[in-house]
């Protein structure tokens, strides 16, 4: 969520290590959508498409304004009819998907179906079949996978804008609409959740106590191959900033739950325990990194054998999947749990709303600075290049006690990103700029203290 007073981020150059911003299936990761090629084909998209400045560089291309929803909606219209042949449309106000970054969830599940992870369906007469908690009015997910991969889908939802809208998206769509199922939870055959029978797993603050979300949508029978959820992801309006400079839109009915993602989607792991055998991989896109940890730790509470989590980099937004199965895990999962992580971040919550990713990135910088190291800002991207000398390293691995052996390594250099998730909170993510594996025992008491000086200086407790 850019503020207004900083230029807006260009495309981000990943360093080794990173994970890509975009999935390298992804259409859009070698070939962005052309705005004024789009805009001469579609002339409904031509009053949202402004050119490039005269001032601006000569590989600068045509724009659209992000914080326009009007233009998104018109955008994400242009781009399933242009590149995926789907029909589609939502009113006014409802959460509006950019279609690049709905295409990376549904491209990460394909990666996870063709893992050997866990065994291969033995049910599975090769068609993939999903189910989609939380479909929306957009029906984005049903409508990306069954266009992309021909799978099929049922999608949930319990608001009558997104059930009637997501039909509509549907029956527009006549060549895809045998692979979708609209379903509402709300005529599930369990009946409302009971508060009370929350387990230990949900403590009250993390108590779900909306519709059932699988438990009883799921029919006697059904199986699938996965799940999916972009779920609603706030506690309350307030938190889900919901202002001007969110282009996406989206109502209270779609964005907030009591609890938020964290207790929505402990409801989801709780509810996956008792249909374990329903689903080959149970997922959920997750808001929060806090929150993930918390939710990785729910899935090993309740007997997951496998849990895997990834990045989604969203312009200057990054969220998380999150996946876990009951199936029995395969040696290749064993022996990748093993390997070496080349980053590390944290979490900056509870920020006053002036302080942004500009004020962060300059005290990571003089932090840096002041330990010796050199520091290359690039603050349009939010992020600063770190180098820490031969020399350096090993005076500040000597320091350390725990860290003698990385004096017999060579200099290190990293990239520090900041992105803004939402409102008062920012995340700082270290990421190896280096082939070689990182000294962890350094770079990871590097990131400690920068995280405490950074709490220290930025987040104020309440007494
Ligand atoms: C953040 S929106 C996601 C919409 C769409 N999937 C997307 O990615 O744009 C969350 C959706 O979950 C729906 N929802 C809330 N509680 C639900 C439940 N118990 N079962 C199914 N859907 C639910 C909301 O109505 C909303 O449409």
């Amino acid at each position: 969520m850019p503020s207004k007073k900083r230029p807006r981020p260009r495309p981000r150059r990943r360093g080794v290590g990173q994970p890509p911003a975009m999935h390298p299936r992804n259409r859009y990761t070698e070939s962005p959508p052309d705005f004024a090629l789009l805009a001469s084909l579609y002339p409904s998209l031509r009053p949202f498409v402004s050119s490039p400045s005269s001032s601006s560089s000569s590989s600068s291309r045509a724009s659209i304004d992000w914080t326009d929803p009007a233009a998104t909606r018109e955008l994400s219209r242009v781009l399933l009819l242009h590149d995926h042949g789907v029909h589609w449309w939502i009113p006014d106000g409802q959460l509006c998907p950019t279609v690049p970054n709905r295409s990376n969830y549904i491209h990460w599940i394909e990666d996870l179906l063709a893992s050997d992870l866990i065994p291969e369906s033995s049910v599975s007469d090769g068609r993939v079949r999903g189910f989609d908690i939380g479909t929306g009015a957009n029906c984005i997910y049903p409508l990306l996978g069954a266009s992309l991969l021909g799978w099929s889908f049922v999608g949930s939802d319990v608001t009558d804008v997104a059930l009637e809208w997501a039909k509509r998206n549907v029956e527009s769509n006549p060549h895809l609409a045998e692979l979708i199922e609209v379903r509402n939870a709300n005529d599930s055959s369990s009946s409302v959740i009971d508060n009370t029978e929350s387990l230990e797993l949900e403590s009250k603050k993390d108590c779900y106590c909306g519709p059932p979300i699988l438990l009883g949508v799921v029919k006697d029978g059904e199986s699938f191959d996965f799940c999916m959820c972009n779920p609603p992801f706030f506690e309350s309006i307030e938190v889900a900033g919901l202002n001007p400079k969110t282009s996406c839109g989206g109502t209270a009915a779609e964005m907030v739950c009591s609890g938020g993602e964290r207790a929505f989607i402990t409801r989801i792991i709780k509810d996956s325990v008792s249909l374990k055998h329903s689903f080959r991989w149970f997922t959920s896109m997750v808001g929060r990194k806090v929150n993930l940890k918390f939710l990785v730790s729910k899935a090993h509470e309740v007997g997951a054998s496998v849990v895997k989590t990834t990045e989604f980099v969203q312009g200057q937004t990054a969220r998380w999947g999150l996946a876990w199965s009951f199936l029995p895990p395969t040696k290749k999962f064993i022996a990748a749990s093993a390997q070496v992580k080349n980053h590390s971040s944290f979490m900056l919550e509870g920020l006053q709303r002036q302080i942004g990713a500009f004020q962060i990135l300059k005290s990571v910088e003089s932090f840096f600075i002041a330990i010796g190291a050199s520091c290359k800002s690039d603050l349009s991207t939010f992020c600063v290049n770190v180098t820490i000398s031969d020399e350096q390293t090993c005076n500040l691995s000597n320091s350390d006690v725990s860290n003698k052996s990385d004096c017999a390594t060579n200099g290190i250099s990293f990239r520090v990103s900041v992105f803004e998730q939402i409102p008062g909170t920012l995340l700082v993510k270290g990421s190896s700029l280096q082939k070689e594996n990182l000294p962890s025992g350094l770079f990871s008491s590097l990131f400690s203290q920068l995280e405490e000086a950074l709490k220290t200086e930025f987040v104020h407790k309440s007494p």
